[in-house]
């Protein structure tokens, strides 16, 4: 039997990092190496101020602290990494093509099958090689096939196992998985690869929650898991708008929903959109596959959730303009928020990306505050969308670091984050300061309708009718 004693992983980002962390916290025997291309991220990693790391995870700085220096290491010798470990995890980005076949909706996988071209290059010994990053349905038949013609003698097995922590939540969620999904061979030594594995994560995870599957299985349920959980989402905010044409409170409809345990209380908050880097490119990777099979409906089917969520965001950024009498020119509108949800510093495919180039288009003035993403992230999210020239977003955008500034003298304030911070603001100070008439327009759900408007706000909240 393969008892693991180095493991390695390639990548230390949002997935990457947090999750070896965690098995190096839990596996004090298993000596684990992340190592990075970018060079300034593992330098992050290694700030001796945890509060420096460069992933942003309530409760992260603590394990890393724990772990970093006894048996976790961050490091950019990816070579020697490779070298030494019996194991090596692949935690690299596959963010949608954005170019060529497949542009818009596949998954660009050249930086995967960099990975398994290094490892087929360096590998001395016979390696496991898992698959941690989001990947279509067949990708590990690419790495076999890059690994089988080495000519080096070694022998590889491909496992999946897909990471199905949420960030915000990424530490409890490795801690306790609900679940743990591994997939691989069905020959002798692919159950080997497979137990090996399972070996790790019995460290702290009961037996009974870790499943073990084909590997194209393990692969698909990743892709369905997430569009499930998006579908929910897409869902609800389609019956948001329909809540605000006949008072219907959203809230009350999904509380009323939730509570039927077929359909389970779990994502049901409407909101301006879901971001992230995960639901939009794994919806559109499935649709691809689809298409790619011919199958024209099943595509469709699943691209109508994207298309729900585009609406919402758009949807949104009109009710800001309409509810300035059409016009957002020239106007200061506060951004409260500009993560993809809370308790992160990620803000890819964040809502609020979208709303801002909406209101941008008509020459509003934004001011971003978010308590975790800096302001050059703000400008990278913008120019990265190709849609305004650098120079065009620094005329209409500015970024501070406190929520008064950025609220000073606006005419609109939206909620683009549920930071829990923002309900604690002081609101009658807020108020005072601003623009009258003072809208609010919670694309949250977060604040106390009730008691904005008391002091004065005129406020507008997804799914209501107010
Ligand atoms: C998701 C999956 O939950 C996780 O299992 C997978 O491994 C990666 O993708 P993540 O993207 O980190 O995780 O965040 P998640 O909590 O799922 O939220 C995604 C988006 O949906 C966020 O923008 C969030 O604000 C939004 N959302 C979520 C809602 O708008 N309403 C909800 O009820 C839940
Ligand atoms: P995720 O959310 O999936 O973790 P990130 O973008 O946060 O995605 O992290 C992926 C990391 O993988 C990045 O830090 C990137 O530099 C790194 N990476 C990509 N390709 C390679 C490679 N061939 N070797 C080493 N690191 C890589």
């Amino acid at each position: 039997m393969t008892k693991i004693s180095k493991i390695c992983c390639i990548g230390a980002g949002y997935v990457g990092g947090p999750t070896m962390s965690v098995i190096a916290k839990k596996c004090r025997d298993i000596q684990v190496t992340v190592v990075d291309l970018n060079e300034a991220r593992i330098a992050a990693w290694n700030d001796p101020d945890v509060n420096n790391i460069p992933v942003y995870e309530p409760g992260l700085g603590a394990v890393v602290a724990e772990a970093r220096g006894r048996n976790l290491f961050f490091s950019t010798e990816v070579d020697k990494a490779i070298d030494e470990a019996e194991m090596i995890f692949i935690s690299v980005n596959t963010p949608t093509k954005t170019y060529g076949a497949g542009k818009g909706q596949a998954a660009d996988l050249k930086w995967i099958e960099l990975c398994a071209r290094q490892i087929a290059r360096v590998a001395k010994t016979d390696k496991i090689v898992v698959e941690k990053s989001t990947l279509p349905v067949r990708t590990a038949s690419a790495i076999k096939d890059i690994l089988a013609h080495t000519g080096s003698g070694c022998k590889f097995q491909i496992l999946s196992n897909p990471e199905f922590l949420a960030e915000g939540t990424a530490i409890e969620d490795l801690n306790a998985p609900d679940r743990v999904l591994i997939g691989g061979d069905s020959t002798p030594e692919g159950q080997e690869a497979i137990q090996a594995l399972v070996d790790i994560y019995a460290n702290w995870v009961p037996r009974e929650r870790i499943l073990t599957t084909n590997i194209w299985s393990s692969e698909l349920s990743k892709l369905v898991a997430n569009a499930y959980l998006a579908q929910r989402v897409s869902s609800i905010n389609s019956i948001s708008e329909l809540c605000e044409a006949t008072e219907a409170d959203v809230n009350e409809v999904a509380r009323a929903i939730g509570a039927d345990s077929r359909i389970g209380s779990k994502f049901l908050k409407a909101s301006v959109g879901f971001g992230g880097s995960c639901f939009q490119k794994d919806i559109l990777n499935l649709v691809y596959i689809a298409r790619s099979y011919g199958l024209e409906e099943v595509a469709d089917y699943w691209e109508q959730v994207i298309l729900i969520n585009d609406h919402q965001k758009r949807r949104f950024a009109h009710q800001i303009i309409k509810s300035s009498y059409n016009t957002v020119s020239g106007k200061k509108i506060a951004f409260l928020g500009w993560a993809f949800k809370k308790d992160t510093n990620d803000t890819r495919e964040s809502a609020a990306i979208y709303v801002a180039d909406h209101l941008l288009f008509e020459q509003a003035k934004i001011t971003v505050y978010d308590p975790k993403v800096p302001e050059s992230q703000v400008y990278s999210d913008l120019n990265y969308l190709g849609s305004r020239t650098s120079d065009e977003n620094r005329l209409g955008v500015a970024v501070v670091d406190d929520p008064y500034e950025a609220c000073k003298g606006a005419h609109a304030i939206a909620i683009l984050t549920e930071w829990d911070e923002f309900k604690e603001y002081d609101w009658q100070r807020i108020y005072d300061n601003m623009n009258k008439p003072a809208n609010v327009f919670d694309g949250r759900n977060l604040l106390d309708v009730a008691k904005l408007k008391e002091i004065g706000f005129q406020v507008k909240a997804i799914g209501k009718a107010c």
